[in-house]
């Protein structure tokens, strides 16, 4: 069997599994779920009950590799085995050196032995500090320079790459891999060791220089304005300026995670992901410095080339702003952890009918539904003033969002990369129109007829006149761009299902249903248009 692999069409990264593209509907399980297979069967549950076609799920360094160079992969065997039960994917997230920033999961004896393994200094000379800007909490890190920690990493990642390969190559269950957990250091911007001083005092390579230098068309303007004003070789202020620290951690980070990437990629060359805790505007360390954050993925594009997609987790409001940032430099749109509040269907809805993402999971998906704690508001940024944030999202919605786009799937990624699949959200109230060819689709969300403030709208062509359209929370008027015929009329609607490919109508709408074309709850549409004089 083929393992699973990216393969562009038409300009955009479609995931192949079982030679056949695949859109990973899925959600991000809580961090301790996977910790036990007995657990796991009410979560596997769960993700049948929402329609995922696929689960993230953690395998921890200290689990796989209690001793040094004793491996145990009982418990993700019996993962594998559990998603076969259940016919879902799973995208493995690999805990390895980082978790958040931290090593919560390094197992012990990496962690007891800091000499060998040694802690990052966010304080010269101290291996913990308490992070004033973040409620003093407890810190401390693996550090980023210490080549021995690399190299245990990369080797209890290849024991697990070629583990899987083993197990489940005939199978492909496993079909993505997340390599570490928002990587970076917390504190400061750098690390402040003698040997990051030194380091940080020395020579920047040259071609990296050079790649800086000649790549500043897409960075970040804070960052571009530095690199353009920076010298053509020198040491890391000499060349990066204000922005040198982070640059420094960045390339740091990302060698070394791309060292664990090529050790696992060698023995099963799946894709292969990292993802980042977002930087809201802050300064570096406050979010992780040298995360794989938009504004440093230059850096990490030079640095990391075994790493396939650069994923944001995005637990802010202004969610499709975040989208924007992370498509740039052909990087494909996965978003492996996101919100489980009203916005969460249809957000799921726009990533793949506008973005052509590669996949969409909310985290903690166990508890979607459900009402938020004080933690869960604080996290999904419910401060603000939309009560949308503030409401859970509807399961059997969600189930059935899900659901329609895995059937739909096939014909969706067929269309990946054209403009033959678009979308319009409630949260771009500026783009209500989609334009294909002489025909179009305008979208009403905020009418006094329409009581939902949570539309979105996903069109598919699959003939000149002809659509399948998912809709919810809209009001729809079809729209026709040809001058010479500027009346349009629609000569069928009809609302039904996919069963096994195939088209299966439940209705013929034709009547006062065509004459104001209004969706109060998710439906998905066969619309046949005509245009006249
Ligand atoms: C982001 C992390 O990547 C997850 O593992 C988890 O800790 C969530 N934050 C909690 O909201």
């Amino acid at each position: 069997m083929v393992s699973p692999y990216l393969k562009e069409m038409n300009g955009k990264k479609v995931l192949i599994v079982n030679e056949k593209p695949f859109l990973i509907l899925a959600g991000e399980v809580h961090n301790s779920s996977s910790s036990s297979s007995e657990y796991m069967s009410g979560v596997w549950e769960k993700a049948d009950n929402l329609g995922m076609n696929s689960v993230l799920l953690p395998v921890t360094w200290e689990n796989i590799e209690p001793a040094e160079g004793a491996f145990d992969f009982s418990l993700v065997d019996q993962l594998i085995t559990q998603a076969r039960e259940y016919n879902k994917k799973i995208v493995l997230l690999w805990f390895g050196s980082w978790k958040n920033a931290q090593c919560y999961y390094a197992p012990s004896w990496v962690k007891r032995n800091t000499s060998r393994f040694k802690r990052a200094e966010v304080k010269k000379g101290q291996n913990f500090t308490k992070l004033e800007d973040f409620y003093e909490m407890p810190y401390t890190t693996l550090s980023y320079l210490c080549e021995e920690t690399r190299q245990a990493d990369a080797r209890a990642f290849k024991e697990l790459m070629k583990h899987i390969k083993e197990y489940d190559a005939e199978e492909n269950t496993v079909i993505m891999v997340q390599v570490e957990n928002e990587p970076g250091l917390q504190g400061a911007a750098r690390e402040n060791s003698d040997e990051a001083d030194e380091l940080f005092q020395s020579e920047v390579p040259a071609d990296f220089v050079a790649f800086m230098k000649n790549n500043t068309a897409s960075m970040a303007e804070d960052v571009k304005q530095a690199i353009k004003h920076g010298a053509n070789e020198g040491n890391w202020t000499e060349v990066f300026g204000e922005v040198a620290a982070e640059i420094f951690s960045s390339y740091h980070v990302a060698t070394y995670i791309n060292t664990v990437a090529a050790a696992g990629k060698k023995e099963y060359a799946l894709p292969l992901s990292v993802n980042c805790w977002l930087d809201k505007g802050q300064k570096p360390g406050m979010y992780p410095s040298g995360g794989p954050v938009s504004r440093m993925m230059e850096v990490w594009k030079f640095c990391a080339d075994e790493i396939d997609v650069i994923a944001p987790d995005i637990y802010v409001p202004n969610f499709l702003d975040v989208c924007d940032e992370y498509i740039k430099l052909g990087n494909p749109l996965f978003i492996p952890e996101t919100v489980t509040h009203a916005y969460a269907g249809p957000r799921q809805v726009y990533v793949v009918g506008h973005y052509h993402a590669l996949g969409y999971a909310p985290f903690g998906f166990e508890d979607m539904g459900e009402e938020f704690s004080a933690i869960d508001s604080y996290l999904f940024g419910v401060e603000t003033t939309d009560p949308l944030f503030k409401e859970p999202q509807d399961v059997q919605e969600y189930q059935w969002i899900t659901r329609t786009l895995n059937e739909l799937s096939p014909l969706l990624a067929h269309k990946y990369g054209t403009t033959d699949l678009q979308a319009v959200s409630c949260e771009r109230k500026d783009q209500d129109s989609m334009v294909f060819g002489e025909y179009g689709i305008k979208v009403m969300m905020d009418s006094h007829m329409n009581s939902r403030r949570d539309g979105v709208c996903l069109a598919l062509k699959i003939a000149e006149d002809e659509f399948y359209v998912l809709v919810n929370g809209c009001i729809i008027h079809p729209l026709s761009l040809d001058q010479k015929n500027p009346y349009v009329g629609v000569l069928s609607l009809e609302e039904g299902r996919f069963e096994a490919g195939n088209w299966k109508m439940h209705r013929r709408l034709n009547g006062d249903e065509v004459a104001i074309m209004r969706y109060e709850k998710p439906t998905l549409l066969r619309m046949k248009l005509y245009s006249y004089k």
